[in-house]
């Protein structure tokens, strides 16, 4: 079963998916942390966030057994990922690897911004998770706090809609809702109400016809 989920920044996506991935037994690929990592690779080695030929290449020859690194969830670097993820070459460069993670016997969890859309259109299941913005940017704001990156509420907000607008508007692969989604808003919700309802609906749309 291949279960791909996108959604907006500090929507819950990332819990979800972990979760999900847990639950059912499958593995579990964030996609955000290969955009991350090829866009810390590039602040690390100098490299502009414009130059799309050398950024595809620190995409192919990204290390995956190090997408652990504490480091690629700082706010810094996922701007870097944002911006380096408009670029049609760096998105080929990393969407093989991401059908194979996908294609393994037994299928996967993948959470990102493409998936249901342009990496596994056949996926078994499509969830979008979304919030309100000011949910979201008030989750992002503790979060980044407790990470001791203090920032105003007011920044934050202007952060995410710019992120949101960048996501959403780029050319390749924009940011979007595939037609045969199921939406989960979180808005309201804890992140184990979150997770139960996505489970209630991977088991609603997983269920064998008779
Ligand atoms: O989910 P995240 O915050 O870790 O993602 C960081 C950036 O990477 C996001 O702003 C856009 C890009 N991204 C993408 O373009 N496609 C994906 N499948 C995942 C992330």
């Amino acid at each position: 079963m291949i279960i791909a989920i996108d959604g907006t920044l500090a929507s819950g996506k990332g819990t979800i998916a972990r979760r999900l991935a847990v639950h059912y037994g499958l593995p579990h690929l964030d996609t955000g942390l290969l955009y991350r990592a090829t866009g810390l690779a590039a602040l690390k080695r100098g490299v502009s966030l414009d130059d799309e030929a050398a950024l595809a290449a620190l995409a192919s020859g990204l290390d995956w057994a190090r997408l652990d690194d504490p480091h690629l969830r700082s706010g810094e670097v996922g701007a870097a990922a944002s911006q380096i993820a408009i670029f049609p070459k760096v998105r080929a460069a990393l969407l093989q690897a991401q059908r194979d993670f996908a294609h393994q016997p037994g299928g996967a969890v993948l959470d990102g911004r493409d998936i249901g859309t342009v990496v596994c259109p056949a996926a078994d299941i499509k969830l979008w998770i979304d919030a309100a913005i000011d949910v979201r940017a008030g989750r992002r704001w503790r979060e980044l706090r407790d990470q001791g990156n203090p920032l105003s509420l007011e920044d934050m907000l202007d952060q995410l809609r710019e992120r949101d607008a960048r996501d959403r508007s780029r050319s390749e692969a924009p940011m979007q809702r595939a037609a045969d989604a199921r939406l989960i808003d979180t808005t309201d919700l804890t992140i184990d109400a979150a997770v139960d309802k996505a489970v209630e609906v991977v088991e609603s749309l997983n269920r064998p016809t008779p």
